[in-house]
């Protein structure tokens, strides 16, 4: 069995103790020595269960030391990986290694709000790792927030807008520049998210994956979702607030984005600040900060665990790698 320590962490915003939400820890803690990639290989079936256990998993003490020890760590846990360039992401990014690319690239002053990832669209993947290279020299800490808490505390706080999410999906609207703009989160061009190098290919990809669409004055591409699922029942029949509601309507915005815009429920009316405002302070409450060290790795559950980016100073440099 492997030495997952059950360590008590304070929530980011919130002197609430763990103890009253669950028995649960979160995240786990798993301090160690020696190389990651032979540890997960040879404890895999452990690692998983704390996984299931906990939504998030902080590897910390391992000698990770580039991106080229992280990849190998990424083998040693042996599953198949879910490439950027064939995902919707919105996020410009970058290949460091075969399986590792730069997190979201927007500039250090800008928050990235709670989301799972790519909940956006169609695809996405179920793990996600994170590897910390370089720690930041302030802030720049990955949130982290389980879904399935926070859905049962919103489903108390806010019964019709959870019954209306689940009945009728959500639609998400994101306008793609005609070239990657790295000064955005929002920024990846829409020929890169789309895999095409012109507008008929475009249409085509879009129609394909059932979105509406429209090409602004600029060059650039408003697309909107199919309703997608916005709850999603995890394999222990547990429920998730798994979308990216809070990410949309917090940070969509850019010279090209209004985050009022960005999300409508399933029949196309807008969704609110009201509507927004149960589900964010919850959120907020439950959120514990990932302050990083240089060699840690983290291993999230996407589809019970959110995650954002706070604003940082100074260098920082944390790469990501997702599990299909
Ligand atoms: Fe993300």
């Amino acid at each position: 069995m492997i030495p997952v320590s059950l360590q008590r962490l304070p929530l980011a915003h919130s002197t609430q103790s763990m103890t009253d939400m669950a028995d649960n820890e979160f995240p786990g803690i798993i301090t160690g020595g020696g190389d990651l990639a032979a540890f997960l290989r040879a404890n895999k079936a452990g690692v998983d269960a704390a996984l299931d256990q906990a939504g998030a998993l902080l590897f910390r003490g391992f000698d990770v030391a580039d991106p080229a020890a992280f990849d190998a760590a990424i083998e040693g846990y042996g599953e198949p990986g879910f490439t950027y360039e064939d995902s919707l992401s919105n996020a410009v990014r970058t290949n460091v290694t075969p399986r590792v690319f730069t997190a979201n690239e927007a500039p250090p002053a800008t928050e990235i709000f709670l989301h799972h990832e790519m909940a956006q669209t169609p695809m996405f993947p179920a793990k996600l790792f994170f590897y910390c290279e370089i720690a930041p020299g302030s802030g720049g800490a990955t949130p982290l927030c389980r879904s399935d808490w926070v859905l049962d505390r919103l489903i108390k706080q806010a019964p019709e807008f959870v019954a209306r999410v689940q009945a009728e999906g959500v639609r998400y609207t994101n306008v793609m520049p005609d070239d990657d703009d790295a000064g955005s989160g929002q920024g990846r061009s829409w020929r890169s998210t789309l895999s095409v190098d012109n507008r008929t290919d475009a249409e085509a990809r879009l129609a394909q994956l059932n979105y509406s669409w429209e090409w602004t004055g600029d060059g650039s591409l408003r697309a909107t979702t199919p309703s997608l699922d916005a709850v999603r029942v995890l394999k222990d029949g547990r429920r998730s607030f798994f979308n990216q509601l809070i990410a949309a309507f917090r940070g969509w915005a850019d010279s090209r984005n209004d985050p009022g815009r960005a999300i409508t429920f399933g029949d196309g009316e807008a969704i609110t600040q009201a509507d927004m405002a149960p589900a964010i302070a919850i959120a907020d409450e439950l959120t514990f900060d990932l302050n990083w060290q240089a060699g840690d790795v983290a291993l999230i559950d996407n589809f019970a665990v959110m995650h954002g980016r706070r604003p940082f100073e100074g260098k920082r440099r944390v790469l990501a790698s997702l599990i299909a």
